[in-house]
């Protein structure tokens, strides 16, 4: 296993205890339900979505035959997504002690999150479709499959009459 593929998955159990925790403390103290925002994003963005970013990072490249497009981009997509999630996280708790949303630091943490989802679709997209000189390869290998397979047919056929 990869080592961005735990660092995924041990990432989204932490945010989901960190998330549920605070879900408790939301349930316990109803003034709290104004930092529900956080509470979200931390079991949506953290758990939900960190699990499928760890999880597809291991299985897709399995599927599809190819080989990951990019660790470096999927090492580089763990630090925004974990960074920019505690800024946002922080942010959106920040509210009921500022009394006013910290924009700046919600901006901040969100784009980095963003730009981080962007990583993952840009390498998965291009896991999918493979390296160019492979895909060649396959397609003037099953060329090759056909063509010879086109040219026994005859000779088959022509065993076949002569019993
Ligand atoms: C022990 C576990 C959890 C507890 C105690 C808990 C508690 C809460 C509480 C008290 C609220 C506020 C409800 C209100 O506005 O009156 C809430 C909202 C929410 N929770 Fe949790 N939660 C838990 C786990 C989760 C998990 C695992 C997820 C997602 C995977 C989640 C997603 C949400 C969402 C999306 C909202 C907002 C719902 C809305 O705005 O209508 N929660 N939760
Ligand atoms: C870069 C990633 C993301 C950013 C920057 C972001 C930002 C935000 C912001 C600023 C809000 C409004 C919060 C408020 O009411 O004060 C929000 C609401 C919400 N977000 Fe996100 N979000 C992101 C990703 C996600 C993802 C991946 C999910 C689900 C898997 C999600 C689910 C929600 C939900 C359910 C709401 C509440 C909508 C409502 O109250 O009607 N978000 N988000």
């Amino acid at each position: 296993m990869e080592w961005f593929v735990r660092a995924f998955i041990k990432a989204s159990l932490a945010w989901l205890a960190a998330g549920v925790t605070l879900g408790v403390a939301m349930a316990l103290v109803p003034q709290w339900i104004i930092v529900r925002p956080a509470h979200m994003h931390m079991n949506l963005l953290g758990f939900v979505a960190m699990m499928i970013f760890g999880v597809a990072y291991h299985l897709i490249p399995r599927f599809t035959g190819h080989e990951l497009h990019s660790r470096r981009l999927a090492a580089i997509h763990w630090w925004l997504a974990n960074v920019g999630l505690a800024l946002l996280a922080l942010g959106f708790l920040l509210v009921p002690v500022l009394g006013f949303r910290p924009i700046a630091l919600l901006g901040v943490g969100g784009t980095l999150a963003a730009l981080g989802a962007y990583c993952f679709a840009y390498n998965l997209w291009r896991t999918i479709d493979g390296r160019a000189e492979l895909r060649a390869a396959e397609r003037a290998a099953m060329e090759r499959m056909q063509s010879e397979r086109a040219g026994r047919l005859p000779m088959m056929s022509s065993r076949g009459t002569a019993g």
